[in-house]
């Protein structure tokens, strides 16, 4: 199903024998109530976040599958109950050898493992490797979000990580997901709003020591007007890895290449100045 079909399918429930509501296909019980307080996002929690221990978790659709993770739509609600869902994006690592971990050695310079069966399985390659490598990822993606969200950054709301799915708010309404900058079709001052929302996400970051890491007009949503920054896993501590300042550089160049393609003239090297500015500030 599409996700622009989603709307209509809210609040499809089975109901059992008894009148209870039990999980159907496509359905399981919120994961929310399991999940320790550590693994679950800030507080204080939003108010649209359902959180009642009887809601169902439906999978409303694929939004987008992608080489190291598939994001699906999912609907949290109580059976019956008539006040809001919540509408989430579930972000799920691929556990398994069919994944592309392209962007492993360079980010995890200066990161450290678990322990060192976690580091050999995952430098051999073996299944369990590849879950410890999805879970790693989950973890660390879900720890960028809280880190941005708690610095105003703007992202989507952390809501919780589980082994290798994070869930998240879903940025978009009822006709689908928010589109991606490189598909958003924007005025020319539109165009200087949104480079001026970027260009305060990575001071914001770079103020905090961190690059972004992967930013591209691809990890950057245009939801009413407004610039929402995803996709965090390799979220670069500048000062502890050895790539860092390169990193940091290459999102420059990635986003003002992107406004000038566009016409918006944009100098990538004057952004990656007033960047290292903040980082010796
Ligand atoms: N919270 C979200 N709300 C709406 N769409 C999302 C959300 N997170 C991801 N997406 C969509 O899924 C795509 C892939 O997600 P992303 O985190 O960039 O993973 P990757 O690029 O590693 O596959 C994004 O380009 C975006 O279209
Ligand atoms: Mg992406």
């Amino acid at each position: 199903m599409s996700v622009d079909a989603f709307s209509n399918t809210f609040s499809l429930y089975n109901v059992g024998e008894f009148g209870a509501a039990e999980p159907e296909d496509g359905q399981r019980w919120s994961t929310w109530p399991a999940i320790t307080p550590s693994e679950r996002g800030p507080e204080p929690h939003p108010d649209w976040l359902v959180t009642s221990a009887a809601a169902f978790d439906t999978e409303l659709g694929i939004v987008k599958t992608g080489k190291e993770a598939d994001v699906f739509l999912i609907e949290r609600a109580v059976p019956g109950d008539p006040s809001q869902p919540s509408i989430l994006a579930a972000k799920r690592y691929r556990g398994t050898e069919t994944s592309d971990f392209h962007r492993s050695a360079q980010y995890h310079e200066g990161r450290r493992m678990r322990n060192t069966r976690d580091t050999r399985a995952v430098a051999r390659g073996s299944s369990y490797g590849h879950s410890v490598s999805a879970g790693r990822w989950a973890y660390a993606e879900f720890e960028a979000l809280c880190r941005m969200h708690s610095m105003g950054v703007p992202v989507p709301y952390p809501v919780q990580v589980n082994g290798t799915e994070i869930l998240m708010e879903f940025i978009g309404d009822d006709s689908g997901a928010a589109p991606r900058l490189a598909q958003a079709k924007g005025s020319v001052s539109q165009l200087s709003s949104y480079l001026e929302q970027v260009t305060d996400i990575m001071l914001t970051m770079a103020q905090a020591g961190l690059a972004h890491g992967d930013l591209s007009a691809y990890n950057l949503l245009v939801h009413h007007d407004r610039i929402v920054v995803i996709d965090l896993p390799q979220v670069v501590d500048i000062a502890s890895n050895p790539n860092g300042m390169a990193l940091l550089h290459r999102d420059c160049v990635n986003v003002c290449d992107w406004f000038t393609r566009r016409g918006h003239n944009c100098d990538s090297e004057e952004m990656f100045a007033a960047l290292v500015a903040e980082l010796f500030a």
